[in-house]
């Protein structure tokens, strides 16, 4: 399968991550694509953020309403593995952090795949080997990593799993262009890939901070913002990705170096099983409105 000849994408997982990955495609990819979650609850509110952030494009003058309206009917909601699979040339998989989960998922897609199909994973962290391992054509598939919001971050990451193919890579970064972004291949399937390696030491340091009493969050993430230009700073960014992933990243970056450096925080496990989530439960380091944190 070669880039040019994706025309239909199917993306697993309708979250924070998968919706927007589904409107790039759409947006501006132009591929027809099918959006799947395994409740309707979620797919509605996968489709609910993507008119969102339409809605954003249109008030800020970058896209007409009648384009809008085109792109969301190219966006297609089931909750029908089978038929979401079965048309695509290529399959995003977008959902939860967590291993097993993911493992399953893989075994059932890989039955429903057409013969050439490419299987991309948005994983943060998870070895692409693995997933690979338990499909049966594991040189069909690599990693594809967005960064949140898809909409926005210009940047994949291409990972190549340990028999993915040439093509696969050269298909993925064909259709990372057609999506309007700039691609970096990650020549081994190494845990964190590039950017979440480099990332989460500094988000896990930033909630000792928090832990040891050293500052507030607003003043840590002041210091970040302004004194390295970061967007955001780290607490607001852990609050935006979800502390759950966070967490998740951490433990998988933990298990394979065995490197301490990588140790989540006390207080992120803690806040995680009090289901402080961040931006998507409403509360983490801030309490989250509609759109922007307010500090506690
Ligand atoms: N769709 C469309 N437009 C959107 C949008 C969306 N989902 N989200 C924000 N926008 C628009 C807003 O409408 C706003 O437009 P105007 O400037 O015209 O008003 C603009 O983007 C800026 O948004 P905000 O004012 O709400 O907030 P902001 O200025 O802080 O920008 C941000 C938001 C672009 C997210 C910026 O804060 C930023 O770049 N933050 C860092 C994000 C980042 O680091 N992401 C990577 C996380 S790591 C990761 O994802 C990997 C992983 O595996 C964990």
């Amino acid at each position: 399968m070669s880039g040019s000849q994706v025309k239909r994408v199917t993306v697993l997982g309708a979250g924070l991550m998968g919706h927007g990955i589904a409107q790039v495609c759409a947006q501006t990819a132009g591929y027809d694509v099918t959006l799947l979650d395994v409740k309707q609850d979620f797919v509605d509110r996968g489709m609910s953020m993507i008119k969102d952030s339409l809605a954003k494009f249109v008030a800020k003058g970058g896209l007409d309403k009648g384009k809008a309206d085109e792109i969301l009917s190219r966006i297609h909601p089931t909750l029908d593995l089978k038929e979401a699979v079965e048309r695509s040339e290529l399959v995003i998989e977008a959902a939860t952090e967590d291993p097993k989960l993911k493992l399953d998922l893989y075994r059932k897609v890989s039955e429903y795949l057409r013969p050439g199909a490419i299987l991309a994973s948005n994983t943060s962290s998870i070895s692409i080997t693995l997933l690979g391992s338990v499909t049966k054509n594991p040189e069909n598939v690599a990693g594809m990593h967005f960064f949140n919001p898809p909409q926005l971050m210009p940047l994949i990451e291409v990972i190549r799993g340990a028999k993915t193919s040439d093509a696969t890579v050269e298909a993925i970064r064909a259709a990372a262009k057609q999506m309007g972004k700039e691609a970096v291949l990650c020549k081994k399937d190494s845990p964190g890939f590039i950017v979440n390696r480099i990332l989460l030491p500094a988000l896990t340091e930033a909630a000792l901070l928090v832990s040891e009493g050293v500052a507030t969050p607003e003043d840590i993430d002041k210091a970040v913002t302004l004194g390295l230009n970061w967007p955001m700073g780290p607490l607001k960014l852990l609050d935006y990705v979800g502390l759950d992933t966070a967490l998740a990243i951490s433990e998988v970056l933990m298990q394979e170096f065995q490197d301490p450096k990588y140790r989540p925080s006390l207080l992120l496990r803690q806040m995680v099983r009090a289901g402080l989530l961040g931006r998507k439960s409403g509360q983490g380091f801030y309490e989250w409105t509609e759109r922007n944190p307010k500090s506690k």
